[in-house]
């Protein structure tokens, strides 16, 4: 993700959480923060729209995923899952052994995504959320640069890269 990257962020923002950020988050994270890491996902090559995108922070050997999203439109058709392997991966990279985020208790579809790439419940912040006093679930991966989460992520990549196979011959 770039500066040139935020109005388009923005709109996928703005339809996906109902506790925006500013667009003041994105700028300073981008241009400030140097354990940030910012990503976007884009249909039709580089140049194209940018359907999903999420961020990282990487404090040696933790990690935590600041956001994740992925444009109405365009999800069920797997970028939630291909951003969240490529922040796993750019994490590990950077030296990560352990990564952790918050996301709504209601929100069951990122917990499902979070689930099926090894994170597990560890917590629950009451009333997290400003808007709707809704509790956080606290979720965390560990041993992320052990064999066998190598592993788990080798076999995911698999299944995931035989699942956009699948969809583009449909
Ligand atoms: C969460 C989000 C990023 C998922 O992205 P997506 O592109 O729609 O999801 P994908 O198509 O990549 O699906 C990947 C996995 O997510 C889960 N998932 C996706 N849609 C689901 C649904 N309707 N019901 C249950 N699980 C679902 C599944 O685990 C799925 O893997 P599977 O198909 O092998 O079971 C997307 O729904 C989103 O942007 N939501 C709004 C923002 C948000 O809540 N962000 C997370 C903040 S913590």
């Amino acid at each position: 993700m770039t500066n040139a990257d935020v109005r388009e962020v923005l709109h996928i923002e703005a339809l996906s959480f109902s506790t925006a950020w500013p667009p003041s988050a994105f700028v300073s994270e981008l241009n400030d923060n140097k354990l940030a890491h910012y990503f976007v996902g884009r249909v039709g090559g580089a140049g194209g729209e940018v359907v999903s995108y999420g961020g990282i922070w990487v404090i040696l050997e933790d990690a935590h995923i600041t956001t994740i999203a992925v444009h109405p439109d365009w999800r069920g058709k797997r970028y939630g899952e291909q951003t969240l392997a490529y922040l796993l991966c750019e994490a590990i990279e950077r030296g990560a052994s352990w990564i952790t985020l918050e996301a709504r208790e209601s929100n069951i579809v990122a917990h499902a995504l979070y689930r099926k790439y090894g994170f597990s419940t560890v917590a629950t912040r009451r009333a997290y959320y400003s808007d709707n006093g809704e509790n956080a679930v606290v979720m965390w991966a560990g041993n992320l640069r052990g064999e066998l989460y190598a592993k788990r992520l080798a076999v995911l990549a698999n299944g995931l890269a035989e699942a956009l196979e699948r969809d583009e011959a449909r």
